[in-house]
This record gives structure tokens, C-alpha cells and sequence, in this order.
């Protein structure tokens, strides 16, 4: 029998008022920035899939190596009875977890994407007959009202996407999951690792322009959304590394002086030739770092795991004063 439920905590007007705002705000400014989580309409969602099968796209692959390889050791350290996932989309790497898990009573997948909820709810539920899965449509970076659900909890952030966010906002973030965590909870965490530019730039600029496309899907969902008419051939995906940070930066240049009317907010914007809009960061991460931020967060680092090559990591957390002797958990 298929237990599926979808709580819509942001409603449609919520979100196109967010938009509104978010555009408004990002595109009057200088630099010109969009923020990432535009990209995922079911396009767009369907678009960062193929991304996840490009062959340079790597963390897909080597969180996927990790979790293969841990699933039993994540499962038996965690004995969640309630799995949480943020920014869940497909759920495809989620699955060989849940299949470790079979203890697990509770899915929560949580995304913007109603698109890829649907479909991973789909997938999950044909195949674990017994599971309880409850999507919520929201934003993880707003506060966040989970269903009751048994405990103890596991909440997964997968993909590297706490990359997405900025310092300050991972900071945030991290502070409100940790808020989420009850003793005997804890969180994994992917994070993709400082490694070679040209292996991170050709991750993000892919042969086949899939990431090219991924990135100007955002102009698209303007232009439905807000009645703009930006035309995704005057613009250029560009992806640099930004060593200083360590981040990968994408953009869109233009690639010409043109305007481009929004007309559901009365608005033209002007680019310059060559003039940039900064739509998403994936900063690269190191262990000490990592270890430092959830610190910060009032989160303790118990286990780091990676892939043979060393390029992506995953680790486990728990709240501060959590750790006891032995097994965690135990
Ligand atoms: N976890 C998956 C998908 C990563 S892509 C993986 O590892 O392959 C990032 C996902 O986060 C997308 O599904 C996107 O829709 C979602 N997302 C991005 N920003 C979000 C936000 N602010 N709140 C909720 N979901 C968000
Ligand atoms: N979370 C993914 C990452 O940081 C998102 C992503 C992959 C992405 N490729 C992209 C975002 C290209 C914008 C453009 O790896």
C-alpha cells in the first residue's frame, strides 16, 4: 500500500511573490546576482539529472562511491527511524541508504522542485512498499516545520548543495538544523573537496553544454514567470574558479549591450557588453574546515568518510555534547 503524502508550505503566489522580490532585487544591483534556487523548475530539474550523468560531472559519482561503500555503517550508527532529506531532488544516491535502513519508517524528501518530489516519491514508493514518505515543498533556508514522525532522526544534505550557500548563509543554515536535532539524531553531510581547477572548471563548463543550458534555464523561468523577454542565445555560460574563496563561480555574460524588459515588475534592466550575472557558487570545502563550521553550529564532526580518489566527503554529525562512548547511538 503507498503511504504519500505533499505538504506545499510554499504556495504558488508565495513563490512568484518571492521571485518578484528576488529578481527585483538581483538584477537593480551591481554586480547582478540571481539566487540558484530559480533553476529548478521541472526543467531545470530535469536538466541537473543529466548534469549528474555528464562525464565530468564527478561528486554525483563519488558521493554515490561513499555512500555505497557506508550505507551500513550510516545505518547502524544512526538506527533512524526518520530519514530527512534537504534538497532531496531525485533521491536517486538516497536510495542505497534507504535500502540499509530497515529500521526506517519515515522519508521526508524536502525541495522547491514539486517536479522531482513527485517523481522520487514515485520511484521510492514502488519500491519500498512499506515506507512512509511525506514531501514538503519548502525552501531550507526558511525555517523549516517538520511532520511528527518517529525518532531518532537522520537528516541528509546531499549533492554538495551546502556549497550553494554563501559563509554567512551556511552558518544560518547549519544553526537551524542543528536546532532540528534532538539527542540521538544526527546529520550527513556531503561536501565536494578542493581539488584541481581544471577538474572543477571542466565539472561545471561540460563538453556537451548540458551546464550551459542548466544555467540559462533561470532566464526561462523569468521570462514564463515574470513575462520577461530575455533570449537565452544573447548570454554565455561562464565557470571560473575563484581561488581566493575557493568557490566555482557560474555566470551569464552578455554578449552584447541589450536590454531585456521585465514586465511584471514595470522593469527594463540594461546590460553592458561582456556585463556579468552571478547565478550560483559551489564553494569546495577541506575537512578542517568543515569540522570548524559545524562547530560554529553547535555540531560535532564523529565521522569522515571519501571516495578512493579523495574527491568528495561525506560526514556524520550530531549535536554538540551528543557524542558518547562507543558506537553512536549505542
Ligand atoms: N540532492 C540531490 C540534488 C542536488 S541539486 C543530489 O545530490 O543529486 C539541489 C537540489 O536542491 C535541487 O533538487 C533543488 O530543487 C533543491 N533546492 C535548491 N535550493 C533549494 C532551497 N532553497 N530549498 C529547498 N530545495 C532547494
Ligand atoms: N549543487 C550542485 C553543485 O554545486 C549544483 C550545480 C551543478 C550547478 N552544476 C551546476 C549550479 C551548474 C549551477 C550551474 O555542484
Amino acid at each position: 500500500m503507498s503511504d504519500f503524502q505533499l505538504t506545499r508550505t510554499l504556495d504558488d503566489d508565495a513563490a512568484e511573490k518571492a521571485l518578484r522580490a528576488d529578481v527585483l532585487h538581483g538584477l537593480t544591483q551591481t554586480p547582478k546576482s540571481l539566487p540558484p534556487k530559480w533553476f529548478y523548475d521541472a526543467r531545470g530539474s530535469d536538466l541537473f539529472e543529466e548534469i549528474t550523468r555528464l562525464p565530468e560531472y564527478y561528486p554525483t559519482r563519488a558521493e554515490r562511491e561513499i555512500l555505497l561503500e557506508r550505507a551500513q555503517e550510516i545505518a547502524a550508527a544512526s538506527r533512524a527511524r526518520t530519514l530527512v532529506e534537504l534538497g532531496s531532488g531525485s533521491s536517486a544516491k538516497t536510495r542505497h541508504l534507504i535500502e540499509a535502513m530497515p529500521a526506517l519508517d519515515t522519508y521526508i524528501p524536502v525541495d522547491v522542485s514539486e517536479s522531482a518530489l513527485a517523481g522520487a516519491a514515485g520511484v521510492l514508493l514502488a519500491s519500498h512498499p512499506g515506507l512512509r514518505v511525506h514531501a514538503l515543498l519548502a525552501d531550507f533556508t526558511q525555517p523549516l516545520h517538520l511532520p511528527e514522525s518517529p525518532e531518532p532522526r537522520l537528516v541528509v544534505f546531499l549533492g554538495g548543495t551546502i556549497g550553494n550557500l554563501v559563509p554567512a548563509e551556511r552558518a544560518t543554515f547549519l544553526a537551524a538544523v542543528r536546532a532540528m536535532l534532538s539527542p540521538g539524531d544526527a546529520l550527513l553531510m556531503g561536501t565536494d573537496l578542493v581539488k584541481e581547477e581544471s577538474v572543477l572548471v571542466a565539472a561545471y563548463d561540460d563538453a556537451q553544454g548540458v551546464t550551459a543550458e542548466f544555467n540559462k534555464n533561470v532566464l526561462a523561468v523569468i521570462d514564463r514567470e515574470l513575462d520577461a523577454d530575455f533570449h537565452t542565445a544573447d548570454f554565455d555560460h561562464v565557470a571560473v574558479w575563484n581561488r581566493e574563496q575557493e568557490w566555482m563561480e557560474m555566470r551569464l555574460r552578455a554578449r552584447s549591450e541589450l536590454t531585456v524588459k521585465i514586465r511584471a515588475l514595470d522593469l527594463v534592466v540594461a546590460f553592458a557588453a561582456g556585463e556579468e550575472i552571478l547565478t550560483e557558487i559551489s564553494a569546495k570545502f577541506r575537512q578542517e574546515g568543515v569540522r570548524k563550521e559545524l562547530a560554529a553550529a553547535g555540531l560535532e564532526l564523529t565521522q569522515w568518510w571519501t571516495d578512493a580518489a579523495g574527491r568528495f566527503a561525506l560526514s556524520l554529525s550530531v549535536a554538540d555534547g551528543e557524542v558518547r562512548t562507543g558506537s553512536l547511538g549505542g
